[in-house]
């Protein structure tokens, strides 16, 4: 995506942002004007998957490298976009966390290079609190809001009740969703990364063929589970070896009904935990966020959950469901407006929760 003008008027913040959490190297320029809607400048991402597939997975020193790699010309890329040199930003923002240790420092070391060369102020951002804040870039969508939160590395749902300030409701006891994706992709052989590649399959086939567990249904709890799912799927898989692609197609259909089924099933209950939560009168948001909310049959059975339940579903363009850098410049430039800068020694975190009080779920590891 690319820009228009850049933005003249004083009250309006210009932020760049910098993304090297995981596979994606990222940089964006976003403004954000003085009533606190955004627009893009600048935004270019590259993506790793090259470097990686034939691994069926992210390796850490071959993303650290490969940020090291590009991150300058991306940088210079989203600046040239933007049409602005250095000394029109307002700050400059960087993940430091949650992901790969390696890539981040890469990010949050050129960031702070560029705060400190030209006198601006940094943002360390959180990862999940720029998938979280999103949609108040591309929809001008304020918190309050529940959120469901759907990525690689992490499954929850949040109230989101401001800048910095999340109540975690629901999380994964085992698999994030993406990574069900990603690893019942790479055992039907569909390749790297997983999930889209299982949706391309899945409307090729149809659901109904096999009967798969719908993890954690009708549970009081709003947790998620799905490492039970992806092991049905791979029994199924062994079952009919050898595979026809009419198989691989059917069984990718029955698992993203399956996810959907659970995922709604699991939402519904966020709402009812939610709602009293919310301010009474407001306006009712549910809001999908990160990789996974760029699955077509997720999106639209969230949607029909949101009508029957009195919300609004409210999801990024695809283009911005994935990682980015416009999320960071825009995280950053949300955090500026009030207030919350970091100093030049701010740490990496490659494990950092939106909620830091939140009970881990029972039959959970170290995710949070
Ligand atoms: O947010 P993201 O880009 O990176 C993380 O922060 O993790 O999410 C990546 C995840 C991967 O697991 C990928 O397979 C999944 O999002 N994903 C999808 C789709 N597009 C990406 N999952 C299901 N359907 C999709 N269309
Ligand atoms: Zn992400």
């Amino acid at each position: 995506m690319s820009g228009g003008q850049p933005a003249s008027a004083s009250s309006e913040t210009l932020v760049l942002g910098i993304e090297t959490s995981c596979d994606e190297t990222a940089a964006a320029v976003v403004v954000r004007d003085g009533s606190g809607r955004g627009r893009v400048l600048g935004n270019v991402v590259r993506s790793q998957w090259d470097q990686h597939r034939a691994y069926g997975g992210v390796v850490p020193e071959i993303a650290a490298r490969a940020h090291v790699e590009c991150l300058d010309d991306l940088i210079a890329a989203a600046m040239g976009e933007a049409g602005i040199g250095f000394d029109r930003l307002d700050a400059v923002a960087a993940t430091a966390g949650p992901g790969l240790v390696g890539g981040l420092i890469v990010g949050l070391v050129t960031g702070k290079a560029i705060a400190l060369a030209h006198g601006k102020p940094l943002v360390a951002v959180n990862h999940l609190e720029a998938h979280a804040l999103t949609v108040g870039l591309t929809d001008g969508i304020d918190p309050p809001y529940l959120l469901l939160l759907v990525s690689g590395g992490h499954t929850q749902t949040l109230v989101v009740h401001g800048v910095g300030r999340y109540e975690r409701l629901g999380t994964t006891i085992d698999d994030a969703l993406g990574e069900a994706f990603d690893k019942t992709a790479k055992l039907l052989g569909l390749g790297f990364p997983g999930g889209p590649a299982v949706e391309a399959m899945a409307r090729r086939g149809r659901a109904g063929r096999f009967s798969l567990p719908r993890p954690m249904l009708g549970r009081a709890e709003p947790h998620f589970s799905f490492a039970g799912l992806k092991t049905a799927v791979r029994h199924q898989a062994l079952a009919l070896q050898p595979l026809t692609d009419a198989d691989v197609a059917d069984l990718c259909a029955d698992f993203e009904a399956a996810v959907a089924s659970s995922v709604r099933d699991r939402v519904a209950r966020s709402i009812d935990l939610a709602e009293p939560l919310l301010p009474p009168g407001s306006a009712r948001h549910l809001v999908v966020a990160g990789g996974v909310a760029a699955n077509q049959h997720l999106r639209a059975t969230l949607a029909a959950l949101a009508t029957e339940r009195g919300f609004d579903l409210v999801a990024p363009p695809i283009s911005l469901c994935g990682d980015n850098a416009a999320m960071i410049a825009w995280a950053g430039a949300s955090r500026l407006a009030h207030g919350l800068t970091d100093g030049l020694d701010a740490p990496v975190r490659p494990r950092w929760p939106l909620d830091a009080t939140a009970a881990p779920a029972i039959g959970a590891g170290v995710k949070a």
